[in-house]
């Protein structure tokens, strides 16, 4: 039979429990699931490096057999096909995603027609969970339980103490 082989991709600048629940599906749905982080090729717009986002997600998903996670640049078509890879795995939180990922499912499946996105609702109790809305609790030293894994909440605050100090000391 067709091994079904997924990419799930995105910026996942941090992963969140919203990501891990949709992982957690998908790799029950597909044969192999490829979580994939996007390289910003605006660098500097990213909270975390594209090694430190790789590495949360890695330490998130090690248990889980069938998923392995990677780092792409450029565009995800190429990537599909440099992987052999049937399908994108994109979550839908509420009506709001659906246009956005309207578009870009169906310009992704013009440029490569055998790949076919398939579209995951994440628990209702992430459904207003975003990788945006946890880092602004978090430069503002807000609760994060819930929302992210120990590990990742570890790094936030970690990061935030970080540019919280380089801003206080700019030479530095
Ligand atoms: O987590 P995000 O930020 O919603 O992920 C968006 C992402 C990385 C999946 C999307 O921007 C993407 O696929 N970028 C790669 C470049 C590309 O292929 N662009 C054309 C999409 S139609």
């Amino acid at each position: 039979m067709k091994q079904i082989i997924a990419i799930y991709p995105g910026s996942f600048d941090p992963v969140t429990n919203g990501h891990l629940d949709l992982i957690n599906r998908g790799s029950k749905l597909f044969d192999r699931l490829i979580v994939a982080v996007a390289r910003n090729p605006e660098k500097d717009m990213s909270f975390f490096t594209l090694e430190e986002r790789v590495a949360m997600l890695q330490a998130m998903t090690a248990e889980l057999e069938n998923v392995s996670v990677d780092a792409f640049e450029g565009l995800l078509m190429n990537y599909c096909t440099a992987k052999k890879a049937n399908a994108v795995l994109r979550g839908i939180r509420a009506v709001s995603d659906y246009e956005f990922e309207l578009q870009m499912a169906l310009m992704n499946r013009k440029m490569e027609p055998t790949v076919e996105t398939v579209f995951m609702m994440p628990a209702e109790k992430y459904s207003y969970l975003s990788s945006r809305i946890v880092r602004e609790i978090a430069m503002f030293g807000g609760p994060l339980t819930g929302l992210v894994p120990d590990l990742v909440e570890e790094q936030l605050r970690r990061k935030v103490a970080e540019k919280h100090a380089a801003v206080a000391n700019p030479t530095k």
